[in-house]
C-alpha cells in the first residue's frame, strides 16, 4: 500500500514543526502506523518565505482551498488558526470525505458540535489532540484512558503563554508586556495575544475538556472567563506569604445542580504539584471516581511539542482508516446520541474560597467594619494580614483569606465593603482552590 497523503494548511510554528517531526521520525512512525505518511501539499500566505522545515518535496500554494478540493489528499491538517476560514476549510474537507486533524481550539470550542455532526454523517475523523495543552496527550487520556470513570472534576494550567508570564513575573520580577513579547517571539502566543492574557484561549480549551469529561455539548459561550492582566506583583507576593501560588486555572466541576465551567486566576496551596508547574509547561489534574486524582504534565505550546500531538493524531487517523466508522472512538468521547444537557451553572452559583486585598484608612474601627460586613454575609475569615503603612502612607493593606462561599454572597459583600468611606479604590479578589480530593 502506498503512503497516506497529507495536506497541511499553515506552515507556521506548528505546521513547520509537524513537517519536521514527520520527516525526522518517518521510520519510527511507519513502524507504528503500518504505512508511510507523506506531506504532499501545504498552504501558507507567502509561499516564497523561508520556512523552518524542508518544503522541497511539498507542493506549495497560497490557496488552501485547492488542497481541500484535491482528490489526491487523504488527510487535511488545519494549522492556519482563526475561526471563519478554518471552519470553511474543515467543513469542505469533511464534505469531500477527507479526515481532518487540527490544533485549533477556537474552532473546536465554537464550531465543534457542527463539525463533529458533519464528520459523523460522512464517516470521517476529526482529531484535535493538539488543541488542548500542546504536547500533553490529555484528550486521549480522558477520552480513552479514563473512560471507565465518572469524572468528577478537572483543573488545569492550560495556557502556556499565561503561565510563562506569571512565572517570569514571580521569579524574576519581570514586566508583564516584556514577557508577553518574548512569548510571541518563541511562538507560544496566539495570533491575537489577548486570547492568551484575557483567558479566552484557556476557555476554549476548558470547553473541550468539559465536553469529553462529562459528555455534554461544547458550550464555549457559557464559560466564565477572567484573564491574568490584573494580577500584580503585590498579590503574587502576599499569596506567597500565605503559602499559596497564583496560577491561571481552567476548572470544570460536576455539582448536584450543574457543571461549573470557569477560567480565572487562582490561589493554590504551594505544596500542590500543580502550583509548581512553571514557564510554558501545562498540567491538568483530573479526578475520576475510580482512579482518584491523576495529573498530566508537559509543554503547553511551542513548535515540536505541539507537533508531537498533531503527528500522533495523524498516526491515529492512518491506523483507523480501514476501521468501520461505527467502531471508532467517538469524537467527543461519548456516543453522539448519549450527549446530555446537564446545565452549565452561572458563575454566581459557584462556590469557592477567596483571597481579598483592600487599601483602607489607617484608623481605628476600619477592620471591624469590614469584618462586620463579611460576618453579616455569613462569610468566615480563615486568615488575615494587616500590613504596616510605609513611611508617610495613610493607608494600610488588608489581606484576607475566606472560607468557601457562593460567588453571589461575595459579590454583594464586596459592593458593601467598597462603599465604605474608609476603603480606597476597588478591592482585589482572587478565587482560592485547595484542589484536594473532594
Ligand atoms: P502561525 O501564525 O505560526 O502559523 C499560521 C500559518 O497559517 C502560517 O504559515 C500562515 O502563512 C498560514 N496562513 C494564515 N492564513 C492563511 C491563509 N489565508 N491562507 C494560507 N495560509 C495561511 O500559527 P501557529 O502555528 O502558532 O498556530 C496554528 C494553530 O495551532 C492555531 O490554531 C493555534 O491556536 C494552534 N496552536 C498553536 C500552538 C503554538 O504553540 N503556537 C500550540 C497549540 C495549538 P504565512 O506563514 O505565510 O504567514
Ligand atoms: N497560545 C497557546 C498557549 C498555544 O500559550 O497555550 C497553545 O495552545
Amino acid at each position: 500500500m502506498g503512503p497516506v497523503k497529507v495536506g497541511i494548511l499553515g506552515l507556521g510554528t506548528v505546521g513547520g514543526g509537524t513537517v519536521n517531526v514527520l520527516s525526522r521520525n518517518a521510520e519510527e512512525i511507519f513502524r507504528r502506523a503500518g504505512r508511510g505518511i507523506q506531506v504532499t501539499h501545504a498552504a501558507a500566505r507567502d509561499i516564497t518565505r523561508a520556512r523552518s522545515c524542508d518544503t522541497s518535496e511539498i507542493q506549495l500554494t497560497d490557496n488552501p482551498q485547492d488542497i481541500v478540493a484535491n482528490p489526491e489528499v487523504d488527510i487535511i491538517v488545519e494549522l492556519i488558526g482563526g475561526e471563519e476560514l478554518a471552519r470553511d476549510l474543515v467543513m469542505k474537507a469533511i464534505a469531500n470525505g477527507k479526515h481532518v486533524v487540527t490544533a485549533n481550539k477556537a474552532l473546536i470550542a465554537k464550531y465543534g458540535n457542527e463539525i463533529f455532526n458533519a464528520a459523523q454523517k460522512k464517516g470521517v475523523m476529526v482529531a484535535f489532540e493538539a488543541a488542548v495543552a500542546g504536547g500533553i496527550p490529555i484528550i486521549k487520556a480522558i477520552r480513552e484512558g479514563l473512560s471507565g470513570n465518572r469524572i468528577e472534576w478537572l483543573a488545569g494550567i492550560i495556557n502556556g503563554t499565561g503561565n510563562f508570564i506569571l512565572t517570569e513575573m514571580r521569579d524574576k520580577g519581570r514586566d508583564f508586556s516584556d514577557v508577553l513579547q518574548e512569548a510571541q517571539r518563541l511562538g507560544y502566543a496566539e495570533a491575537d495575544p489577548t486570547f492568551d492574557v484575557e483567558g479566552i484561549d484557556a476557555a476554549h480549551k476548558l470547553t473541550i475538556l468539559a465536553s469529553i469529561a462529562f459528555g455534554i455539548p461544547l458550550q464555549f459561550e457559557k464559560a466564565y472567563t477572567e484573564g491574568i492582566t490584573k494580577i500584580t506583583q503585590e498579590d503574587v507576593s502576599y499569596a506567597e506569604q500565605l503559602g499559596y501560588r497564583i496560577k491561571h486555572l481552567g476548572i470544570a466541576k460536576r455539582t448536584d445542580s450543574g457543571i461549573e465551567l470557569r477560567v480565572h486566576p487562582t490561589l493554590i496551596p504551594e505544596r500542590r504539584l500543580i502550583a509548581n508547574v512553571d514557564g510554558v509547561m501545562n498540567a491538568v489534574l483530573v479526578k475520576g471516581d475510580a482512579v482518584g486524582p491523576t495529573l498530566y504534565y508537559g509543554a503547553g505550546a511551542g513548535s515540536e511539542a505541539t507537533a508531537s500531538a498533531v503527528v500522533a493524531d495523524i498516526i491515529d487517523v492512518v491506523r483507523t482508516l480501514t476501521a468501520d466508522p461505527e467502531n471508532r472512538v467517538p469524537h467527543l468521547a461519548f456516543q453522539p446520541d448519549s450527549i446530555n444537557d446537564t446545565p452549565i451553572l452561572p458563575v454566581e452559583d459557584i462556590q469557592t474560597a477567596y483571597y481579598l486585598r483592600m487599601s483602607a484608612d489607617d484608623k481605628p474601627g476600619v477592620l471591624a467594619e469590614v469584618t462586620q460586613i463579611l460576618g453579616d454575609a455569613e462569610i468566615s475569615i480563615e486568615a488575615l494580614i494587616q500590613k504596616e503603612p510605609q513611611n508617610a502612607e495613610t493607608q494600610v493593606q488588608i489581606i484576607m483569606l475566606t472560607h468557601k462561599v457562593y460567588e453571589k454572597q461575595m459579590i454583594s459583600a464586596i459592593e458593601k465593603i467598597e462603599a465604605l468611606d474608609s476603603i480606597k479604590d476597588q478591592l482585589t479578589r482572587i478565587r482560592v482552590e485547595t484542589l484536594d480530593k473532594e
